[in-house]
């Protein structure tokens, strides 16, 4: 057992905090209260390799571990979780799942370029009918012999407009449910496709989330990743390394409100002293402290497990799950701590509040985590 990280892992740490304090902090809360994507700033992520972080260099990318992914992901969620779920959702549900399961072809086309940060991926599962239950597409693909023709509708994806490329779950035959399924790699600009309307959020209101609707698309054969009818599996093993992703954000917006709110409390005084030095606020200090670590602790054994090539199917749904839950609960305390700061958006925690809420929901809400965890937890410990 070694708890201790490396020096790569530390300057891939530092590069990512330095990065997001000198580039990302500035307009924050502007981008925030005007919904604007951070389109330069997720530029400068891709040139410095943030973009494709486990992607082979052979591909574009930078070939680094899931433990500097996740390390790297926290120190931007701190900063802007806008900015962050373009990262994740490029990194895990997009290039992952080109470069483990996607063609030669399909990796020279699509993945160099996603990569390396010139273009952006989407991920596009969800449906106005089919958000937990995602068996139930209603977006079709028929087999039209060398192309599918594709129709439907998906809801809240992430970079939906600023995307190039995006992997779309649909339904091919019904009759083999889940099994009947495929992902389909579909460029904007296809004759048919058109990206809807904007969704006007709660939390991570600088992010891209749109509508997309498909009508008679023709998206060429070759286009499919993996064998026909490998969809819907593709979707929950791509989810499965997302989760990871979400869940390093959910810490990194806990952990940047706790170092605020720490902050915060060794300079604001009551009642003649400190607020830190009222037990009441060192109490929440040192409950936000202990389930901010224990975050961190299962969101890099679950990274730890990828990188060894062991199951980490259960640990990523518990990282996910518990760290989302803790990011609600310290950006809660955060609030309060500041008081009447607290709910004004100079200071932040405000805005970490909301943006720890849709962790809780997108990439399999906490209940769904709970139904991984069980379930795994279950065949692990049968009925004898
Ligand atoms: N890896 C490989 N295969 C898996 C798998 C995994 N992690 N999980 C399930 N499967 C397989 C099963 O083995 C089964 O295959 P077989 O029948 O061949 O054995 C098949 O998939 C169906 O599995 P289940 O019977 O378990 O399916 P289910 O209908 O009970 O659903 C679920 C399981 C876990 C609830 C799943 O539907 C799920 O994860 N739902 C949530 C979807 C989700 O996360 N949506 C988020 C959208 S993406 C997003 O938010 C991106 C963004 O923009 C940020």
């Amino acid at each position: 057992m070694h708890f201790e990280l490396t020096e790569e892992h530390k300057m891939i740490r530092d590069a990512a905090r330095d990065f997001a304090r000198a580039e990302l902090l500035s307009g924050v809360i502007e981008r925030d209260e005007h919904q604007k994507f951070p389109a330069d700033q997720v530029r400068q992520m891709g040139e410095l390799g943030f973009l494709g972080m486990m992607v082979s260099p052979e591909y574009g990318g930078s070939g680094m571990d899931t433990i500097s992914y996740v390390l790297a992901m926290e120190e931007i969620s701190k900063i802007d979780a806008s900015a962050s779920v373009a990262m994740s959702v490029n990194n895990s549900l997009v290039c992952w799942g080109l470069e483990k399961y996607g063609t030669e072809e399909q990796k020279q086309k699509y993945l160099v370029p996603l990569a390396k940060g010139e273009i952006l991926g989407a991920f596009c599962l969800s449906e106005p009918e089919a958000g937990s239950d995602a068996t139930s597409q209603s977006t079709t693909a028929v087999d039209k012999g060398d192309h599918y023709l594709l129709n439907g509708t998906k809801n809240w994806i992430t970079n939906g407009n600023s995307a190039s490329v995006y992997l779309v779950i649909a339904q091919t035959d019904v009759a083999k449910g889940h099994r009947g399924i495929n992902c389909l790699i579909v460029e904007k600009g296809m004759p048919g496709f058109v990206v809807g309307n904007k969704e006007n959020k709660m939390g991570i209101r600088g992010s891209d989330t749109h509508s997309l609707l498909f009508t008679d698309v023709k998206v060429p054969k070759e286009n499919r990743v993996g064998e026909d009818g490998f969809g819907f599996k593709f979707a929950m093993k791509t989810l499965s390394g997302g989760r990871i992703g979400i869940a390093s954000q959910a810490l990194g917006i806990a952990s940047g409100a706790l170092e605020l709110a720490t902050k915060y409390s060794q300079e604001r005084k009551t009642f003649g002293k400190l607020i830190c030095e009222h037990q009441a606020i060192a109490f929440k200090l040192a409950d936000m402290a202990t389930r901010v670590e224990a975050a961190r602790l299962l969101v890099l054994k679950s990274a730890w497990l990828k990188d060894q090539g062991l199951p980490f199917d259960k640990e990523s749904a518990m990282a996910k799950m518990y760290a989302s839950e803790v990011a609600m609960w310290v950006t809660t305390e955060a609030v309060q701590i500041h008081g009447g700061y607290g709910f004004v958006k100079e200071f932040h925690v405000e805005r970490l509040m909301r943006d720890a809420k849709i962790t809780q929901i997108y990439e399999g809400t906490s209940e769904i985590q709970r139904i991984v965890i069980s379930r795994a937890h279950l065949n692990e410990n049968p009925v004898v």
